[in-house]
This record gives C-alpha cells, sequence and structure tokens, in this order.
C-alpha cells in the first residue's frame, strides 16, 4: 500500500476528493429523510384589540333667551326661542345686528353677508337649517359649517386644522376633537390679525455698541 502510494502520489489525493464527496452525500440524504419538526403551535386567532374611539365635541345645547327676570328661587327665568318666534314673520333679508331693537340687542354679528336665517331656521327657530332646507339641531352645527366651508372641514379631517387632545396612537387611548364652535363664534368666526412683537432681546451673542 506505502509503495503503491510512493509510486503514485495522485492516488491519495483522488482518495481525498472521493471521500470528502461521500460525506457531503451522506449529509444530503441524512438531511433529507430528517423526520419534519414538529409544527409550532398556531396561536389561535386572537381578535386585535379594538382601537380607542375618535370623539368630536357636540356644538352647544339648543340656546334660550335670557329674559333677564329670576324666579323665586332666583334662577334666571329662559324662554325657548320659537316662544316669541312662532308669532313674528321672519325677516329672510336680515344681514346685520346694528337694527336689532326689539330683542337681542348688541348681538356682535360679523359674518360675511350671511342673513341670519342663512344658518337659523325660519320655520323652528330652535333649529338651524342646511342649504336644501334640511333641520340641524344645535349639537351638530358642525354640519352646517362643512356645509360653506368644504376647505376647512376637508382640513380638519386631515388633522391640520382644529387640534386635538389625547393620543395619536389610538391603541394607546381615545382621542378628543374640538368642535369648529370651540374656536369660532358663529357670529363672529374671524380671528384678529395677530400683532407680531419683538422678540426676545439677545443679550449674550449680540455686540451692543457701547
Ligand atoms: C322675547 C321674544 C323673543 C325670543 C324669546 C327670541 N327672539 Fe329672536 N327676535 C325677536 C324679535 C322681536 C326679533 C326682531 C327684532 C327686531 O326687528 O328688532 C327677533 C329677531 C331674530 C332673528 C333675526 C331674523 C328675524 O327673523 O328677524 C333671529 C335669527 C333670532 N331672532 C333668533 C332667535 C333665537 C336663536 C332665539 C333663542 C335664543 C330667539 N331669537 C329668541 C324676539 C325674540
Ligand atoms: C353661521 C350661522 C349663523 C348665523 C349666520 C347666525 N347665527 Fe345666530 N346662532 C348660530 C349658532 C350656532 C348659535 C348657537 C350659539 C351658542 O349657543 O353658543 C346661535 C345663537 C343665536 C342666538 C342665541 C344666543 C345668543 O347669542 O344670544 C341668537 C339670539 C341668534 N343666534 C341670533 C342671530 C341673529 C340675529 C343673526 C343675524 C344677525 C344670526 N343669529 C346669525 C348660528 C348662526
Ligand atoms: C351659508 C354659508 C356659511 C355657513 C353655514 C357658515 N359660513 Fe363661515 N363664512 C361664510 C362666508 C360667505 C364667509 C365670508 C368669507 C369671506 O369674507 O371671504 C365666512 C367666513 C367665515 C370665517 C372667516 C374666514 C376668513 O377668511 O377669515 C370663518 C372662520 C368661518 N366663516 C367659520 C364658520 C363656522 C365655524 C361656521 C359654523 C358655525 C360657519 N362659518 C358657517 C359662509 C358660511
Ligand atoms: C382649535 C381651534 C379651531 C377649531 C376647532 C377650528 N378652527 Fe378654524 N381657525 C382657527 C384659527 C386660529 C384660525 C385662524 C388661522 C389664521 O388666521 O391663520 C382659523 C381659520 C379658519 C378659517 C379661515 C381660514 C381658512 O383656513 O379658510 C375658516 C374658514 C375656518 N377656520 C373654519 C373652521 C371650521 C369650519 C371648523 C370646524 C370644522 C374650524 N374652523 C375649527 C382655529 C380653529
Amino acid at each position: 500500500m506505502s509503495l503503491l502510494l510512493k509510486k503514485h502520489p495522485a492516488l491519495a489525493w483522488i482518495a481525498l476528493v472521493v471521500f470528502a464527496s461521500l460525506c457531503s452525500l451522506a449529509v444530503v440524504w441524512a438531511q433529507k429523510n430528517h423526520a419534519p419538526a414538529p409544527a409550532a403551535p398556531v396561536a389561535p386567532n386572537e381578535p386585535k384589540p379594538k382601537p380607542h374611539p375618535v370623539t368630536i365635541k357636540p356644538g352647544p345645547a339648543t340656546p334660550r333667551l335670557d329674559t333677564g327676570l329670576k324666579d323665586p328661587t332666583g334662577q334666571p327665568i329662559t324662554a325657548a326661542c320659537s316662544t316669541c318666534h312662532s308669532t313674528t314673520t321672519p325677516n329672510v333679508a336680515r344681514n346685520s345686528a346694528h337694527d336689532l331693537f326689539q330683542a337681542h340687542r348688541g348681538l356682535d354679528y360679523a359674518h360675511g353677508s350671511l342673513t341670519c336665517l342663512s344658518c337659523h331656521n325660519a320655520k323652528d327657530y330652535d333649529t338651524l337649517h342646511l342649504a336644501d332646507g334640511r333641520g340641524v339641531a344645535f349639537p351638530d352645527v358642525m354640519t352646517l359649517c362643512a356645509q360653506c366651508h368644504g376647505t376647512a372641514m376637508r382640513d380638519y379631517l386631515h388633522g391640520s386644522h382644529g387640534g386635538m387632545n389625547g393620543h395619536w396612537n389610538l391603541a394607546q387611548g381615545p382621542r378628543v376633537r374640538n368642535n369648529c364652535v370651540n374656536c369660532h363664534d358663529p357670529h363672529h368666526p374671524k380671528f384678529p390679525l395677530v400683532r407680531p412683537v419683538l422678540p426676545p432681546r439677545d443679550r449674550i451673542s449680540v455686540p451692543t455698541g457701547h
């Protein structure tokens, strides 16, 4: 044997290569016949936790007129809007509050050139109304704002107008959104221009000149 190897040293290399190939074949065969691993236990299809709700604060309660009088217990006496307005003739042309003298004196009104009855419902003063005449309860006033201010409403729905409280991640907690009228007075919705103020004085890096 050793004599043979001495005569032909290449034989040793051939034997080595054959041995190595047999080994790798054996490994492949063993892997093929290996019993499949027991399947991982399938988790029961648990329902995902429900996201918390997004609530929009309701609009104002149906207003009543304060008569300025007090009942014997000291509570203010108020009257439903329809008390008087079921007998008055609705003034569909009114778009200003300057000349209100019989009632609602001093109302601060500036909302484009809208007439009062673009919002208030001439058929029932205890409600508002949409452009198609459908009544809207005061707490649902946002539907009415949205009908004329589509862009603002779109921005509101995107979240870039109107602010929020609570959680960005609804998996962690609920979110509360403001109503349009929490910020805008329906009779005077425009915000006054903000006057810029002087920046804080920089007392460290700016040379004072003296
Ligand atoms: C005490 C009676 C009385 C009550 C209560 C009353 N109003 Fe009036 N309202 C009037 C009178 C009178 C006018 C007309 C004012 C004028 O011409 O000087 C008027 C005018 C108006 C107008 C202008 C349009 C129109 O028809 O002339 C609106 C809008 C209005 N009222 C809404 C309301 C709402 C909302 C309430 C409830 C918070 C209410 N009113 C409660 C007496 C009343
Ligand atoms: C853009 C819609 C809109 C217009 C236009 C409008 N109102 Fe109103 N008005 C409302 C809403 C909303 C409320 C409820 C606000 C609240 O209770 O905080 C209200 C409340 C009232 C009230 C009862 C509360 C109060 O402030 O005394 C009176 C009175 C009233 N409006 C009269 C008028 C009159 C008069 C005009 C026209 C000069 C007018 N409104 C125009 C939406 C409107
Ligand atoms: C019937 C249509 C109509 C309804 C309803 C209405 N608006 Fe307006 N709104 C107008 C018009 C018209 C103007 C004036 C636009 C202008 O001057 O460029 C205006 C102006 C405004 C402005 C000032 C815009 C500015 O350029 O600064 C705000 C804020 C506003 N409305 C908010 C509201 C809110 C909040 C409601 C609901 C309570 C509402 N509006 C309901 C038509 C409407
Ligand atoms: C958190 C307070 C807040 C809420 C809620 C809010 N707004 Fe505003 N809105 C503002 C402020 C502040 C401005 C003035 C921005 C400026 O002057 O640049 C404004 C501006 C506006 C304007 C005039 C400028 C524009 O973007 O066209 C309109 C119209 C308007 N809002 C309508 C609405 C309506 C409709 C809703 C309800 C869907 C609403 N806003 C809810 C604070 C609010």
